[in-house]
Parts: structure tokens; sequence; C-alpha cells
């Protein structure tokens, strides 16, 4: 039996929830629109504004699950990976209230808090669990065997695909964050109309940035001779870019699971919100005979629900943090 208030502020997302018994009962997430303008994420801003917000965040998710806060069991807060000044606003926020009512905190990983959101619903993957986790800041092919168990098969070496959606929308004159706008675009192109070679990376791994290099020549050489190639050719790009991104996603997905079977698989985190990736991960799940998990759309991107959920496998085992937690920017798994 566990009450507990989940705190996700690791990029530019400020979030709170509460889980109770296994249960959400309330997920709120607040997001800052100045990136937008900046056309990313910038680091200062984003922690400012965390700070603006987590009051109101926190509040919010209080009152829509009707809780108060002296009945919390548990306060949870992811500690990384990302960005420190926005990880330390989470935390410190915490932390405060802990010491304030004398509960315990829990040290919940970013990564492996958008993989536990398979296991928020009730139709939960049994084990060994293969996901491919694809955010804005990373890519990981990892097999589950346990709640507590990740082994990393595959990894990008250098950008993520969230990435790659995002500075390819960006080449393309697209606002930021690019992802949603080019799975828009491209319902409405021929994916097949320029193609680009999937990059080798050794073993399942992945790298982005030379296929980003190639859309730039490409563009590039096209508009040397039309200077409205781009806008001529929007639906197309989109179509194409997303395509290579995707497939070759699947691609290495695919060869790790030949390699690494698993009767369960899955996607995870922002770019798990992709429509054609969603489409397209159920078809290699019927071709290989296995089944597909694909979390609720508000459960992909960055929520406060999959912190909770991680954190209630760490309560139950008892394993509290210390109040010197430290945040962390990168991983080292
Ligand atoms: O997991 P997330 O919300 O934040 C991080 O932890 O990074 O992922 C954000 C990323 C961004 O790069 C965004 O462009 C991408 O997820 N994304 C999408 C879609 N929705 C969000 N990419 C492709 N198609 C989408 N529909
Ligand atoms: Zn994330």
């Amino acid at each position: 039996m566990s009450l507990i208030l989940a705190i996700e502020s690791s990029c530019d997302d400020t979030g709170a929830a509460i889980i109770h018994n296994g249960k959400i009962l309330s997920n709120r997430i607040s997001t800052q629109p100045i990136h937008k303008k900046m056309g990313g994420v910038v680091p200062e801003l984003a922690s400012r504004d965390h700070h603006k917000n987590i009051v109101y965040v926190v509040r919010a998710a209080l009152e829509e699950a009707g809780i108060g806060i002296d009945e919390i069991d548990a306060f949870a807060v992811t500690a990384g990976p990302g960005l420190l000044g926005s990880l330390v606003v989470g935390l410190s926020f915490i932390k405060g209230m802990a010491l304030a009512k004398g509960k315990p905190i829990i040290e919940v990983d970013h990564l492996r808090a958008h993989i536990l959101a398979h296991f928020i619903e009730n139709d939960k993957p049994d084990f060994p669990f293969n996901c491919l986790l694809v955010s804005g800041g990373h890519t990981e092919i990892v097999q589950m065997s346990a709640p507590d168990s990740f082994t990393l098969i595959g990894k990008t070496i250098d950008d993520a695909a969230g990435e790659a959606f995002d500075k390819g929308a960006k080449l393309l004159g697209l606002p930021y964050p690019g992802g949603p706008m080019i799975d828009k675009l491209a319902k409405k192109g021929d994916p097949h109309r320029f193609l680009f070679n999937f990059p080798e990376a050794g073993g399942f791994n992945y790298s982005f940035s030379g296929l980003k290099t190639a859309l730039l020549y490409k563009l590039k050489a096209e508009l040397k001779s039309d200077k409205g190639f781009i806008e001529k050719n929007l639906e197309d790009l989109c179509a194409s870019w997303q395509y290579t991104l995707v497939e070759y996603l699947l691609d290495r997905f695919r060869k790790a699971l030949i390699e690494h079977p698993a009767g369960h698989i899955g996607i995870a985190g922002g770019v798990a919100a992709n429509s054609y990736l969603r489409a397209r991960l159920n078809e290699l799940a019927t071709e290989l005979g296995v089944k597909a998990y694909i979390p609720d759309f508000s459960y992909c991107v960055d929520n406060a629900a999959m912190i909770a959920k991680a954190a209630e496998y760490k309560f139950d085992k008892g394993e509290f943090a210390e109040m010197n937690l430290k945040p962390f920017t990168r991983h080292n798994r």
C-alpha cells in the first residue's frame, strides 16, 4: 500500500503525478512554450520555467487526485539523465517536501522510467521484454528481464532519434520540436521520393549525424537550382525523412531481436508517439510472431506518471535515496 508523489523536470516539461497501489490518480504536465521561439531547448530558460511552474503543477496533481500532501508516503523525482539546472529544481523541491513531512525520497532514472511506462496499464508485457527507447536525447535497445533488470543491447553513437527528427525539421524550416510536424506533414507525402542510406555503427548501434549531413547536402544541392525546392516538396521530404529514420530504427531493432529474442517488444520515449513508427512496430511484431506494446501518447512524451510507476517498484523493495542525492546529466550504464 503506497501513495507516491512523483516529479519530472529533466528537460523542458514540468510534470507531477500521483500513484496509489499501481493506479495513476493524476498526471499533470506543463510544457514550456519559450523553447519554440528559440528553436530548441535553452537550458537556463528551462530551469527558470520549472521554478515558476512546479508549485502549480504539484498543486494541480494533488487536487486532481483528491489527495492532501500529508497523505503522501514518499516523494519521487527524476535524478537524471537530463539538464543539470532543470533536474536541480525537481530534486530541491521534493527534498524540501520530504524533509517537511518526514517522508523518504525515491530516485528515478528517466530512461528506465520511459521503458517502465509500459507497466502502467493493466496489459503489461512479460519478460524478456525488448524495448526500443527513442527520445529527444537518447536512443537505446534495451532488454528487460525483470522490473529492475535492464540490459543495453544497442545505442546511438552520436545524435538521438528525436534529435534527428528535430534537426531534419529545422533544415526544412519547421519549428521546434520538429518530430510532431514531420509526422503530420509526412501523411500526405511520398516516403520513397528521396532515399538515404542507413549508416553502419557496429553491432546494434545507430548513428544519426551522418544522415542529417546527407539531408543537408541534398537540400543544398537542390536549392542551388531551385530556391523553392523545400516548399514545393515539403510533404515528400518529410515522408522520406520519417521513412528513413523509422526504417533504420526498426532494421537494427529487428536484428537485435533475432540475436536476443523476446516474446514481447515495445517502443518508448517521445519518438514512440510517431504514427508511422507505431504502425510499423505492429507490422514487425506480426512478422516475427511476437506481441507489440505501444504506450498511450501521454506516456510516451515526458511525463511524471512513468516516474511514479518506476518509483513504486523501488518503494515496494524499500529502496530509498539519501537526502544528499545528486542529479546526473549522463547515463553510465
Ligand atoms: O521523451 P521526450 O518527450 O523527451 C526527452 O526525454 O527527450 O522526447 C522528445 C522528442 C523530440 O525530439 C520530439 O521531436 C520527438 O520526441 N517527438 C516525435 C513525435 N512526438 C515527439 N518524433 C516523431 N514523431 C512524433 N509524433
Ligand atoms: Zn524523456
